[in-house]
């Protein structure tokens, strides 16, 4: 017990002065496979992705075979993937779960080092070689009679299973998703079948209203004066933007924070948040807050911590693909 304490304890301080990329390494995969609900047989190689769907250069859809994590998913939960047995283990919010189907589904933006290996190796037929989850408290879905579910850029594909776990509670739901442009919406039909009234935003206004989802979100509040929450995933900025705006009506507003996460489990303290002046652990506490209460300038600072390694992880992985399709062309 004591040599585990201690362990913990000096993650604890490691975490603080790793780049966490370096952190992830050190802690073996194999500890969070322990948590891995016993998987069907058929998994010998992992998951198999059974779909995938690409929504623009960067942004790309997942459906995997997990029938035992589709029955246990609930909105607002996550998993931990690792796409290839030497790969960085990432957090993903499941976008969508299908019980009857027995499938799991995920959207990834192509961001950094991880992401886009994903992008160019995970192909319909190919594996997810270690899926742990689902982990975070699901969302609440309480008695809320009339809702506003924002979801912004990527954030759109999280706020689906809350739009769609209110409707089947009853609630009078409203959709408000957010895009830089039309290009690269993505989503809008399956949120017209939970939604009562959807809004759509872009940046440009090559669709729906000319703005932020800001705007949508003063726009519905001006006709329904009787919204009982918001619920609002996207960048921190945007939730912040979201909180803001309902903080003068008093309207509940709940966030899904996403700071760097390496157990997920509770134990590494990667994920702090600050919530109401009080330090919390996103991935067993959230991911979902009381917007009003998030310290949102201190989660974009924690944010911005790592970017020289994770540029410096990005640069030295396109070299080797640049070598190994170099050496490729050589062959042929
Ligand atoms: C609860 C949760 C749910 C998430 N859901 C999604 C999702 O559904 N789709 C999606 O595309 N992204 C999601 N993310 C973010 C995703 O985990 C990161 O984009 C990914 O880890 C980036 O890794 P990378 O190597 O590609 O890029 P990097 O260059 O390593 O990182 C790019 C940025 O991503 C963030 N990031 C990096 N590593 C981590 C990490 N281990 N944990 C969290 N954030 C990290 C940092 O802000 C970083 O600056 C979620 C994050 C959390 C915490
Ligand atoms: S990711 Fe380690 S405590 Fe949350």
């Amino acid at each position: 017990m004591h040599i585990w304490l201690s362990w913990l304890t000096s993650v604890n301080a490691l975490i603080d002065r790793m780049p966490h990329k370096r952190l992830a390494k050190k802690i073996d995969l194999k500890g969070a496979v322990m948590h891995q609900p016993a998987a069907p047989a058929s998994s010998a190689r992992g998951f198999e992705i059974v779909a995938r769907q690409d929504f623009s250069d960067t942004t790309f859809l997942l459906e995997f075979s997990h029938p035992m994590m589709a029955r246990a998913a609930k909105a607002g939960q996550f998993v931990i993937v690792m796409s290839h047995p030497e790969g960085e283990r990432i957090p993903l919010t499941i976008a969508d779960f299908d019980r009857g189907r027995g499938t799991v589904t995920l959207v990834i933006q192509a961001v950094g080092k991880t992401t886009k290996e994903m992008q160019q190796t995970c192909q319909l037929g190919g594996h997810l070689y270690a899926v742990v989850g689902p982990m975070g408290i699901p969302s609440h879905v309480g008695k809320a009679k009339k809702v506003i579910c924002v979801g912004g850029g990527l954030g759109v594909a999280p706020i689906f299973p809350q739009a769609r776990a209110f409707k089947e509670s009853g609630a009078y739901t409203i959709g408000i998703l957010g895009f830089r442009s039309k290009s690269l919406m993505f989503w809008d039909d399956k949120f017209r079948s939970v939604c009562d009234e959807l809004i759509i935003c872009t940046d440009d206004g090559s669709a729906g209203i000319k703005g932020l989802v800001t705007a949508g979100i003063a726009q519905a509040l001006e006709k329904h004066t009787d919204v009982d929450e918001v619920v609002a995933i996207g960048p921190p900025v945007m939730m912040k933007g979201c909180s803001d705006s309902t903080r003068a009506k008093d309207i509940k507003t709940t966030v899904s924070l996403n700071p760097v996460m390496v157990d997920g489990t509770g134990m590494c303290g990667g994920c702090r948040v600050k919530v109401g002046g009080k330090v919390l652990f996103a991935c067993v506490d959230g991911p979902d807050f009381d917007g009003h209460a998030v310290d949102f300038d201190d989660l974009m600072q924690r944010l911005r911590r790592y970017v020289p390694s994770e540029k410096e992880a990005l640069e030295r992985w396109q070299e080797s693909c640049r070598i190994r399709g170099d050496a490729a062309l050589q062959q042929a």
